[in-house]
C-alpha cells in the first residue's frame, strides 16, 4: 500500500501489477479492503465511470509504486472517512474521483478511495453521477485555458467525446456561439443543445469555416490524435495559440498548439460542487454509452479502447446481468 492502511477484509477490484497493454496487465482480484488516509473518504461503489486515462495509466503515465487501480469517476456511499473530512458523513451519496496514485485500487473496485468528492444532488442518477467527474474537469479546464467569453465562435472538435460533450454545453453556458465536430452518434443531441454540428474528417476546414461564416475566434481540440492539428490551425484564421488540444501533444509542440500540460493550470476538482448542481438542473450532461456489472470490466475496456466508446462506459459492482454473467465472468 503506497498511502491508505489496510485490512484484513477483502474485496474485488480491477488493477494492474506491471505497466503494458491494459488487456495484457489488468486482473481482477481479491484485495485487502483500503483504509482512508487523512483527507480522504471510502465509499462503496455504485457506479464507476471508464476513461482512455485509464489506460495510459496501465501503460505509464503518471509512473508510480504498484499494484494500482483503474476507474477514476466514481459515485458511491461513503463508509469511512479520514482525519480531517468534515464535509461529509457515512451514508452520504458522493460523487467524485479516485486516489488512484495514492491507493493500490481506484474506483473499478466494490469499495474505492477518493481524494476530491461532493454530494449527489437529488434528481441525479449514480450513473449519471459516475460520468460527470473527469470529463467535465478537463472541459471546464480547457474552455478557461482558452478563456472562452460570451459572444466568441468556438470549435468543439470531436464533440462526441464526452469531454468534447461536456465542453459544448460549457461553452454554451458562457455565451459562445458553439460550432461541434462529431460522429453521427451524438450529432443530434449537440443540435439540440444549440451548437452548430457537422461531420470531422475530410473537407473539415470547409465545412467549419462555412458554419462560422470565416474563421473561428477559439477551437478545442478533443479528439483522439488524427493529425488534425494543422486544419485545426487553419479553422482559427492560422493562429496556433487560438488552438488548445487535451490530446495530441507532440503535433501541438510542433506546430506551437497549445496543449494541457503547456498551459500549467492546476485542476479544478474545486467545481465538483457546480458540476453536480449543473448535472442535477440538466444543464451537464455526459452521455452513457453503456452500463455493465463490474466483472464484465473487460467488455467495457475493450470497447474504450476501440476508440468510439460512444459516450461513457459504466460499471456497477451490484448490477445483476445473467447474460452478462454469463459470457464475461473470470
Ligand atoms: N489532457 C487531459 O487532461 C485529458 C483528460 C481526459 C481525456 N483526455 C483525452 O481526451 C480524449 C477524449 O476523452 P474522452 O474520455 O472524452 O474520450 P471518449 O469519449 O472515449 O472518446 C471516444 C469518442 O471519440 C470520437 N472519435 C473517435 N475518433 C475520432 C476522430 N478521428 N475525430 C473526432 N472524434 C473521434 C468518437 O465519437 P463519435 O461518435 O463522434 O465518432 C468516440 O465515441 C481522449 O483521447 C483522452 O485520452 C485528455
Amino acid at each position: 500500500m503506497t498511502g491508505s492502511a489496510e485490512s484484513a477484509v477483502t474485496m474485488q477490484a480491477v488493477r494492474f501489477h506491471e505497466f503494458g497493454e491494459p488487456a495484457d496487465v489488468l486482473v481482477m482480484e481479491a484485495v485487502s479492503l483500503p483504509q482512508p488516509d487523512a483527507g480522504r473518504i471510502r465509499v462503496r461503489v455504485i457506479a464507476c465511470g471508464l476513461n482512455p486515462a485509464d489506460w495510459a495509466l496501465c501503460r505509464g503515465l503518471f509512473a508510480g509504486k504498484m499494484p494500482r487501480g483503474v476507474g477514476l469517476d466514481v459515485c458511491g456511499i461513503v463508509d469511512a472517512i479520514g482525519e480531517d473530512v468534515q464535509d461529509v458523513a457515512v451514508g452520504d451519496t458522493v460523487l467524485g474521483a479516485a486516489d488512484y496514485a495514492g491507493c493500490t485500487s481506484a474506483g473499478a473496485a466494490e469499495q474505492a478511495i477518493l481524494k476530491h468528492w461532493t454530494l449527489v444532488p437529488a434528481g441525479l442518477s449514480p450513473e449519471n453521477a459516475a460520468a460527470i467527474p473527469l470529463s467535465a474537469e478537463t472541459a471546464f479546464r480547457s474552455i478557461e485555458s482558452l478563456e472562452v467569453r460570451h459572444g466568441h465562435t468556438v470549435l468543439i472538435h470531436g464533440a462526441g467525446t464526452t469531454v468534447g460533450f461536456a465542453a459544448v454545453q460549457l461553452a454554451l453556458l458562457k455565451g459562445a456561439r458553439v460550432i461541434a465536430t462529431a460522429g453521427t452518434t451524438h450529432s443530434a443531441k449537440l443540435a439540440e443543445l444549440g451548437a452548430r454540428v457537422t461531420a470531422y474528417g475530410d473537407g473539415i476546414v470547409e465545412r467549419v469555416m462555412a458554419l462560422a461564416d470565416g474563421p473561428v475566434d477559439l477551437v478545442l481540440d478533443t479528439a483522439p490524435p488524427s493529425n488534425v492539428l494543422p486544419e485545426l490551425v487553419e479553422i482559427a484564421g492560422g493562429d496556433p495559440k487560438r488552438v488548445l488540444t487535451i490530446t495530441d501533444f507532440v503535433a501541438a509542440n510542433e506546430l506551437g498548439v497549445r496543449h494541457t500540460f503547456s498551459e500549467g493550470h492546476p485542476e479544478r476538482w474545486d467545481m465538483l460542487e457546480e458540476f453536480a448542481k449543473l448535472a442535477a438542473e440538466g444543464k451537464l450532461f455526459v452521455p452513457i454509452a453503456e452500463v455493465f456489472p463490474l466483472r464484465a470490466w473487460r467488455k467495457a475496456m475493450e470497447i474504450s479502447l476501440s476508440g468510439h466508446a460512444r459516450g461513457k462506459l459504466i460499471l456497477k459492482p451490484d448490477l445483476r446481468n445473467a447474460r452478462l454473467d454469463q459470457t464475461y465472468a473470470e
